[in-house]
């Protein structure tokens, strides 16, 4: 999976940067085309005469080399690379990163870089816990940036904790990993509902709910870095498109939603239904804004159309939908049962009940009902990587 690949090594000053010789080595052997960066600082922890012997490159540091007056371009560099790779990153490190600080050559190719970028980071465990780095890291996995979470075990500091840098071969083993799954789409067309809807009462009020949008719009980044067509249908969010090559239609009510899903579904391979929708909406719209009575208002509602349920009565054979729950008490039964009326291949179930699932949150606990009876229960997770289950999931599916 990594021969040939052309991968950025970002070493920056961290004890573990001795792991980065490792991780070079390890590359190398499978085949990669290794180009390091070296903060200065990281120069403090590993010198760049053994990171160039085992990659047969200079290591670029500076944006100028000084002896021989050479520019290193983080344009051409950035533009080269098929994946970057930041390990060990330090907590400085990520903060410039989120932050778009480009004050050396490791930064500056970060911030040109067109590639997937993958972050180690490596730190002590006070560090790694203090909620600016988690900030941190939440906006470069906002960005699109993938996190290799640390390992628990002792630390430099002789303290237990999270925060050791994730061992060069596991690093390997997620990087073989995205480039594996990485076309594993190609040419099938999936659809994604995700977001809100809003229903109009008058000019300037609407009912909504508190979907965020960020479900669905880590499921269509997922599904499109592996090279799918994805159809991102959004009700009204916040959140830019995740991927470059996804197609975004922006929708405001469950009726346009609804016309877009039934239009696209006929030509899609699957669709995932996300969003949440509104169930009802107000069965007059006033164009003039409603004033302020001493009484009290009645707002009649009146159903919208079930989208997931429709897209189900259409579904033809060797064609795919799934759908969520979220749950606030008797969530399997709940789940199971809205899967079979909406004729889903599998649900995917949330429940407010549990710490760190649901609405708004950029964590998930979910558990998958599929069709066959069977039921996978996942851990609390970050909802990229919750994508990243529901689509292996999907794929399942698709390759029956
Ligand atoms: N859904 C949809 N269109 C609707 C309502 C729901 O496509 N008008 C989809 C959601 O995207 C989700 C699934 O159906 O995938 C279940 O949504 P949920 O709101 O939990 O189900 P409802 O059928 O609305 O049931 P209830 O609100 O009674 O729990």
């Amino acid at each position: 999976m990594l021969q040939g690949k052309k991968i950025i090594l970002g070493i920056t000053g961290s004890i573990a940067a001795y792991k980065a010789a490792y991780l070079t080595r390890a590359l190398i052997k499978k085949g990669a085309e290794v180009q390091i960066v070296i903060t200065p600082s990281g120069k403090e922890f590993i010198t760049p005469v053994t990171l160039s012997a085992l990659t047969g490159k200079p290591v670029i540091s500076e944006f100028f080399t000084a002896n021989d007056g050479t520019w290193h371009s983080h344009v051409d560099l950035g533009l080269w690379a098929d994946a970057m790779v930041v390990a060990p990153a330090t907590a400085s490190t990520i903060a410039k990163m989120a932050h778009g600080v480009a004050d050396n050559m490791l930064i500056t190719t970060y911030l040109s870089a067109k590639a997937p970028v993958f972050v180690a980071p490596a730190m002590d465990l006070d560090m790694f816990a203090h909620p600016t780095t988690q900030h941190n890291l939440d906006l470069l996995r906002s960005y699109g940036n993938h996190i290799i979470e640390p390992g628990v075990g002792e630390l430099a500091s002789h303290l237990e904790g999270k925060g050791r840098m994730e061992e060069p071969d596991r690093i390997v083993a997620y990087l073989e990993d995205f480039f594996k799954n990485r076309q594993s789409l190609s040419g099938r067309k999936i659809i994604i509902t995700a977001g809100p809807t809003y229903e109009k009462i008058d000019p300037v009020r609407f009912i909504g709910n508190y979907s965020s949008g960020k479900m669905g719009f880590a499921l269509a980044r997922c599904c499109a870095e592996r090279g799918a067509d994805v159809v991102l249908i959004s009700g009204p969010v916040s959140l830019s498109t995740p991927h470059a090559s996804i197609r975004r239609i922006d929708v405001e009510t469950a009726t346009q939603m609804y016309e877009v899903a039934m239009a696209e579904y006929p030509t899609a391979d699957a669709a995932i239904c996300c969003a949440a929708v509104a169930d009802y909406a107000p069965a007059e719209y006033s164009d003039t804004k409603l004033k302020r009575s001493s009484d009290t208002r009645t707002i009649v509602l009146k159903p919208n159309k079930d989208i997931a349920a429709e897209l189900g009565k259409t579904k033809r054979p060797g064609q795919y939908l799934a759908g969520f729950a979220l749950e606030t008490d008797n969530e399997a039964d709940n789940a199971q049962g809205k899967m079979r009326r909406k004729n889903f291949d599998f649900i995917v179930m949330n429940s407010l009940q549990d710490a760190g699932a649901g609405f708004g949150g950029d964590t998930n606990k979910i558990s998958i009902f599929k069709g066959d009876g069977t039921t996978v229960e996942y851990p609390v997770k970050p909802k990229n990587e919750v994508a990243t289950d529901i689509i292996d999931t999907l794929s399942e599916y698709l390759s029956q």
